[in-house]
């Protein structure tokens, strides 16, 4: 069976093979993103292998089903990049790996709030150029502060426990409350209710229709003033416009993302000879209160691991007829 890769990198390529050595799969790798100036390379394939930024909508399904394509592996968790009717429409199978390291990226959301208040990456600066200074490195305790955590899920709850290990009270809001975090004492309430108690926000749920600009002008401002606001899980969380008047008015103290509205075409790629285009991420990097990493929450040796297994498994499985354990399909 030929898979057609897309938007490889040299890590992907590096576990892939070795993860694949044993199989009979046939991988095709292609640097570029899968999108309707592409699909022409899927001619031959009879899967595609694609990540967070490759756009499946329902031209570019259409497209790749005329070519013989029955089978689109993410190589991710998240597939709101994805139209999954489209796909059934076509008869496409799509599967994903829906938990490759939670650990991984409750970590880097901590990261980053450390990074943040602790202001480590300036410090890093200082004193390589022998300024050892404390001027305007004060951070806070984060013990005994309010952490709102929305969205309880896999990497939600090892975000939780990772901050009640640090003494913080942990809020949660989550139509499914996690009973095993309740009784390690956090408590579920209504939105509005966490976003006026928290210290620190961090996002942990999926993007959908519904959860799409759930912090605009209108939840930032129930927010307490000062907030620091973390995003781990995708960009459109968060209506960017408005973060960024959040923080020209100072009512968001601190902003780390790690993932970005408009990220395709900017994150993964080495632009520094570039001229950026994009207005928008050009004035959240000119905030000395926001810290950006692209899209690297995930990226730890044992989810690179975690991934390339899952992946290799789920294509095997189709092309054996077996059931498909990851199997997405779109909601009834
Ligand atoms: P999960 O499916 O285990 O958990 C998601 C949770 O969010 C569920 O408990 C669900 O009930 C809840 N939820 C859904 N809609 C909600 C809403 N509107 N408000 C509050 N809660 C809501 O997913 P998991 O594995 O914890 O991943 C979460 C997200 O993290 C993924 O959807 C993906 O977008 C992102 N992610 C980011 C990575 C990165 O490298 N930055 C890597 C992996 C995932």
């Amino acid at each position: 069976m030929k898979i057609a890769f897309f938007n490889t990198k040299s890590y992907d390529k590096e576990y892939f093979k070795n993860v694949n050595k044993e199989s009979d799969i046939e991988l095709t790798f292609f640097d570029g993103t899968l999108n309707c100036e592409t699909t022409e390379l899927t001619k031959g394939h009879q899967g595609v292998c694609v990540f967070v930024n490759d756009k499946l909508d329902a031209d570019v399904i259409k497209s790749i089903a005329e070519k013989g394509v029955k089978l689109i592996a993410l190589r991710c968790a998240g597939f709101n990049n994805v139209n999954l009717e489209a796909a059934q429409k076509h008869n496409i199978k799509v599967v994903r790996v829906p938990a490759y390291s939670p650990s991984a990226v409750a970590e880097h959301a901590l990261a980053l709030i450390l990074t943040l208040n602790r202001k480590t990456h300036k410090a890093y600066n200082r004193v390589r150029e022998s300024n050892f200074s404390l001027e305007r490195l004060t951070g806070f305790n984060l013990k005994g502060k309010t952490v709102g955590v929305i969205g309880t899920g896999k990497i939600g709850a090892e975000f939780c426990t990772n901050m009640i290990g640090l003494g913080c009270n942990v809020i949660a809001q989550d139509p499914y409350p996690n009973d095993d975090l309740k009784s390690k004492g956090v408590k579920y309430m209504e939105i509005q209710q966490l976003l006026e108690q928290s210290d620190i926000i961090s996002l942990h749920c999926p993007l959908t229709p519904e959860s799409k600009h759930l912090i605009n002008k209108a939840t930032i401002k129930q927010m307490k003033p000062g907030v620091m606001l973390i995003n781990t899980s995708r960009g459109a969380l968060i209506k960017t416009k408005d973060a960024i008047k959040g923080l020209k008015k100072g009512h968001i103290g601190y902003l780390g993302i790690d993932v970005y509205e408009q990220e395709e075409g900017l994150f993964f790629n080495d632009l520094s000879e570039n001229i950026i285009q994009d207005e928008d991420i050009m004035r959240l990097m000119s905030f000395p209160n926001v810290l950006i990493t692209s899209h690297q929450a995930f990226f730890t040796r044992e989810a690179l691991e975690q991934i390339a297994t899952t992946t290799v498994q789920n294509i095997q499985d189709f092309k054996e007829g077996k059931p498909l354990e990851n199997e997405i399909v779109p909601k009834p």
